[in-house]
């Protein structure tokens, strides 16, 4: 009998790519996706342990899985909270069947086997790359993919767990990446998104982050080409100018600064001041005026005052994002910042974040009002709703609702007629149009 699997990925978009790999892996062993609603016999959880919530989602998960009979899939601990609990998660809850790091997932097939024979098997090992060399050909993966490039941290900041759970910077070599690039653009691939924690600390030899967008963007058939997450102390000229010099680079940048007070970014140990990332981003926008930044923040890091908070409203408006995620500091067991003095009460952080909210949602709003009237390409990667209604996406990465006869992976011409809170309508443009225009 075949037996079914379903993977459910939390956390960040390197998550989502482990995931589709690790259903490759299964698909290659003779299993199946299970059904839509249905119960399949392995559940691989894909898991983040980047803030409490994320962490005990895990487990909630684990708990829900098993039925009022007591009978249960074969449970699979994957991602983030494998690695940071390894042996922990298996004491945590029995219905754990086996535990596997992000570094190691390769050998999940050979794990489901030993669990057929009856053992408990953990692997947190972080060898990086090994995997990507044992893993099969990439399959077709939707007009926009994923690209992992680059996995890891070095840079220690005092909240972060991602340093433990995902290892030390590593970049996938240039070959691989651009063997996976073609196999992903040949299965229909129109946009991908280069991935990495430090994705813009990749390098092979003497070439860069950007000599990498600038080889991927050869690839024909390839019309998009996005790239998140990136740390301000990597943010070179050379990648600066690509986004002025190659087309297929969408002008969206995925820039963190955390917090806007210079105190509170050393005690973060981010190695830049609210000063440097604001140069970054004048060099960013002369290079590219048209460019949409998003970023992260967190508020209520320890010993934040309100006047550390309110440089971090104040930076928000200098710098004016197109959308930003704003987080709560959560205390991470193993980190620097946990056992620092000055936590700050959660009512303080609820009420911090609210502000925080407000003033972002006003900026997304604006910047999507920004671009009524304009004319621009977008990708079509969803059905609409109603009838003879597509969903596409604008260069700066707004959902646009259209009408067209156009399919999932066309590009479409439109005038965008309006904003909405999360996205623009907007009007085909006709061949007659673009004439007369
Ligand atoms: N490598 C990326 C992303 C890291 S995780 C980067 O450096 O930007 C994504 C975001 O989660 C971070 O940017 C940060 O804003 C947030 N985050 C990380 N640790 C956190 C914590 N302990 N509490 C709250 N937010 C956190
Ligand atoms: Fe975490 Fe900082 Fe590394 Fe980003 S740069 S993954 S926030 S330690
Ligand atoms: Fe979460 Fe791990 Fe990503 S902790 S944010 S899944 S790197």
């Amino acid at each position: 009998m075949t037996k079914t699997f379903q993977i459910k990925s939390f956390g960040c978009q390197m998550n989502v790519y482990d995931g589709e790999r690790m259903a490759e892996l299964l698909s290659a062993e003779g299993m199946t996706p299970a059904a839509a609603g249905a119960e399949a016999d392995v559940v691989v959880l894909n898991t983040c342990h980047i803030r409490e919530k994320a962490a005990e989602k895990a487990y909630s998960e684990v708990g829900r899985l098993t039925r009022e009979d007591g009978s249960k899939p074969v449970i699979a601990l994957a991602g983030c909270v494998a690695q940071a609990e390894g042996e922990e998660a298996r004491r945590r809850s029995k219905a754990i069947d086996l535990v596997v790091g992000p570094q190691a997932y390769h050998r999940l097939p050979a794990m489901l086997r030993e669990v057929e024979s009856g053992a408990r098997p953990v692997d947190t090992d972080l060898p990086s790359l090994d995997k990507f060399a044992a893993l099969p050909r990439r399959r077709r993966a939707g007009v926009s993919a994923f690209l992992s490039v680059q996995e890891g941290c070095d840079k220690f900041c005092t909240y972060c767990v991602v340093p433990y759970t995902r290892g030390a910077e590593v970049s996938r070599p240039m070959a691989d990446l651009l063997e996976e690039a073609a196999q992903l653009v040949e299965g229909g691939t129109r946009e991908l998104t280069l991935l990495g924690q430090n994705v813009n600390a990749w390098e092979d030899g003497s070439a860069d982050f950007a000599s990498l967008i600038h080889r991927i963007a050869d690839l024909e058939g390839l019309e998009r080409i996005r790239y998140t997450t990136s740390h301000p102390i990597n943010m070179g000229e050379a990648l600066i100018e690509a986004h002025r010099d190659c087309a297929k680079l969408m002008p969206y940048l995925h820039l963190p600064v955390q917090a806007g007070s210079d105190r509170i970014l050393k005690a973060m140990n981010r190695h830049h001041t609210a000063e440097d990332y604001l140069r970054v981003l004048d060099k960013v926008r002369a290079a590219r005026p048209d460019i949409a930044i998003s970023g992260d923040f967190i508020v209520g890091f320890p010993g934040e005052t309100e006047e550390d908070f309110a440089a971090t409203l104040g930076i928000v408006r200098q710098v004016g994002y197109a959308s930003a995620f704003t987080f709560k500091y959560s205390a991470r067991p193993g980190t620097p910042a946990a056992t620092m003095d000055g936590q700050v009460p959660e009512a303080v952080k609820d009420e911090r974040l609210q502000r925080l909210q407000a003033l972002v949602a006003e900026q997304s709003r604006a910047f999507n009002a920004s671009k009524v009237g304009e004319t621009t390409r977008i990708l079509i990667d969803r059905v609409g709703r109603k009838p003879g209604q597509m969903i596409g996406k604008s260069p700066w990465l707004q959902s646009v609702f259209v009408e067209t006869e156009a399919g999932i992976g066309d590009m479409v011409e439109v005038r965008l007629t309006g904003a909405l809170p999360n996205s623009l309508s907007g009007e085909l443009v006709t061949k007659e149009q673009q004439q007369a225009a």
